[in-house]
């Protein structure tokens, strides 16, 4: 019971100050709604939101036809699931909100009816493959539809999350930029595929998905501009209110806890599944595979796969339905997992992770994965090009001790907010990549010997919508040479990173930076769109050692030599929310610059 009854208590505090905060914001705006009145005032303004508003807010959108489009077809379904959820508080103004839900009701649509679309295209290999094109990479075909079943069920939790109290914008915003990110995948896997089936599909992709990129700016950075009223310092000022008090309800948790008695303890630890991997049989199975195949389907508490010393060599695919899995080893030095899938190989980039958490699987809380003293590995080679050792999307995902090896494209952090703490991440070219939220803190990066002429780059963010809020933050991390790059007599340039799309972010602080990093810092994508080094947002604060000068560094309108206040926007709590979940985990974290 002592771990129960905090948890009540913050979901009745955070009704009481979220009801208290409404009636404040209500009271400034001078009205006087009585609280019972509030779910029918919203419906109201939804219902006589006229064309003119619909046509002013649609045109604020990136593609305003396909958001008419959806307000046509799902307003009013809109409107009765606001006054079906009797809400009394809403993070948007009522007629955005109602715009907002309508277009995600046209994105579930518009998605939804792709399904046999892509089956059909990818499913069965055309007869005759027309001259010229290659082959689909392999898994190219699995991972889009994969990707796709995980952008439905992002974008139902959008749906039901903005139209209820609670986690708020921030995790509605993290839920549909990983829809956008998955588009995005599909897309790296098909590339090459050509016929006419294809061009089809990417057609309906674009379509489909512009409804996406629109819900997305409905809710993102709203009213930012229109000072101290706007919604958005109204949700930020909610969030604070609700942190503060949910962490002087876990102080006074912790603190019955240790003067109280152990029996609730143990009823709340009998919930906990737990599984032993051992390669000398052990334990309850001899892979980690098997282990997961065991555990319980959409748990809602943990199963902890406790992995004895050892060399894995499997490739772990954890599913969306394995939820709330913690993987635990014997120290990132003694239990090893360990593949060699890669491009070269054929596969494409997403499917050659040696071990992957793939839970975007519509939870109510706490779907995230753990991983500790665990190290993921690829032993593909330099070679070999893209050549994944662990892959995340998954939201609230956190690593402590890991270690993450291998060359090209060993990390991949692909979407939701993730994060990594004293973790040992080393490779060759984009180290880290994809577009999640992640913050490194307190890690090693250290750079290996590449393919001759190649240059080591340690993050490609591939941010490609600037109203998501994802990027990469490296924070108090130490970069290094591996033992073999100091010995060897190439001279390797090594980079902070690269620009994996338009509106990449990452930003380097509170880190040491070994001689290896070069001056320039920060280096071009192969290809890219004139003009990306300006849509950037590369970024370095507080950081020593010798390769942490900056005079020599791009002169990119997109490079910033931050202030605090830049930098703190990359913190913990900013970039991922940490402060919500991180205590949760029991791994150390700092969540300020
Ligand atoms: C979990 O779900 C998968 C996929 O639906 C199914 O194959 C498996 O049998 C389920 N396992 C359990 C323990 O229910
Ligand atoms: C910085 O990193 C070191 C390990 O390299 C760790 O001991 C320390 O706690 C970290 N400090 C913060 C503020 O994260």
């Amino acid at each position: 019971m002592a771990a129960l009854s905090p948890h009540v208590l913050v979901v009745f505090v955070a009704v009481l100050l979220l009801a208290t905060a409404t009636t404040t914001r209500c009271h400034r705006h001078g009205r006087h709604h009585r609280h019972a009145a509030k779910g029918d005032a919203v419906a109201a303004a939804a219902a006589t939101l006229g064309v003119t508003d619909i046509n002013a807010i649609c045109r604020t959108t990136p593609h305003p036809d396909s958001c008419l489009a959806s307000t046509a077809v799902h307003l009013d379904a809109a409107a009765e699931k606001l006054v079906a959820s009797s809400i009394s508080v809403q993070l948007l103004p009522p007629n955005i909100l109602s715009v907002a839900l309508a277009s995600l009701r046209g994105a579930l649509s518009a998605v939804s009816s792709l399904s046999p679309v892509l089956s059909s295209a990818l499913s069965a290999p055309p007869p005759s493959s027309p001259p010229g094109a290659s082959p689909l990479r392999r898994g190219a075909a699995q991972d889009c539809l994969e990707l796709h079943a995980a952008t439905l069920a992002s974008l139902s939790r959008s749906a039901s999350l903005l139209a209820s109290p609670g986690e708020g914008l921030p995790s509605v915003r993290a839920h549909l930029a990983a829809a956008l990110t998955n588009k995005a995948t599909c897309l790296d896997g098909l590339a090459g595929a050509s016929g006419p089936e294809m061009d089809g599909l990417l057609a309906s992709l674009d379509d489909a998905y512009a409804h996406v990129t629109n819900s997305l700016s409905l809710v993102a950075g709203r009213g930012d501009s229109d000072g101290g009223g706007s919604a958005a310092s109204f949700a930020a000022a909610v969030a604070k209110i609700i942190h503060h008090n949910r962490r002087l309800l876990e102080d006074i948790g912790d603190y019955s806890d240790n003067g109280g008695g152990d029996d609730d303890d143990d009823n709340n630890n009998d919930k906990t599944v737990v599984i032993t991997v051992a390669k000398d049989g052990t334990g309850n199975y001899r892979t980690v595979g098997e282990a997961v195949a065991a555990a319980p389907n959409n748990s809602a508490t943990r199963t902890v796969i406790r992995v004895k010393a050892g060399t894995y060599e499997e490739n772990v695919e954890v599913p969306p339905y394995k939820t709330n899995i913690a993987l635990v080893g014997d120290g990132r030095d003694a239990t090893v997992i360990t593949g060699s899938r890669s491009a070269a190989d054929g596969w494409t980039t997403f499917r050659s992770a040696t071990f992957d958490a793939f839970l975007t699987h519509a939870g109510v809380s706490g779907e995230g994965f753990m991983a500790r003293d665990v190290t993921f590995r690829n032993t593909a080679g330099a070679a070999k090009g893209q050549a994944v050792a662990l892959r995340v999307n998954a939201d609230m995902a956190a690593a402590y001790r890991c270690g993450v090896d291998g060359h090209q494209d060993a990390l991949y952090a692909h979407s939701f907010r993730q994060f990594y703490r004293e973790c040992a991440v080393s490779g060759t070219v984009d180290l880290v990549f994809g577009n999640a939220a992640a913050v490194l803190q307190a890690c090693a990066l250290v750079a290996k010997n590449p393919v001759a002429g190649q240059s080591n780059v340690l993050t490609a963010q591939a941010r490609g919508d600037p109203n998501e809020d994802t990027g990469f933050s490296v924070h108090n991390c130490t970069v290094a040479a591996s033992p073999e790059l100091l010995a060897s007599a190439v001279s390797t340039r090594t980079f902070l990173g690269r620009p994996w799309r338009p509106y990449a972010r990452a930003v380097v602080m509170d880190s040491y930076l070994g001689p290896l990093v070069d001056r320039a810092g920060w280096v071009d994508w192969p290809d890219a769109e004139a003009g990306r080094a300006d849509t950037v947002y590369f970024g370095e604060y507080g950081n020593g050692g010798p390769g942490a000068a900056t005079d020599g560094r791009v002169g990119w309108a997109g490079f910033h030599e931050m202030g605090y206040d830049e930098a703190a926007q990359f913190s913990v709590d900013s970039l991922i929310s940490g402060d919500e979940w991180l205590a949760a985990t029991s791994f150390p974290y700092d969540d300020d610059v």
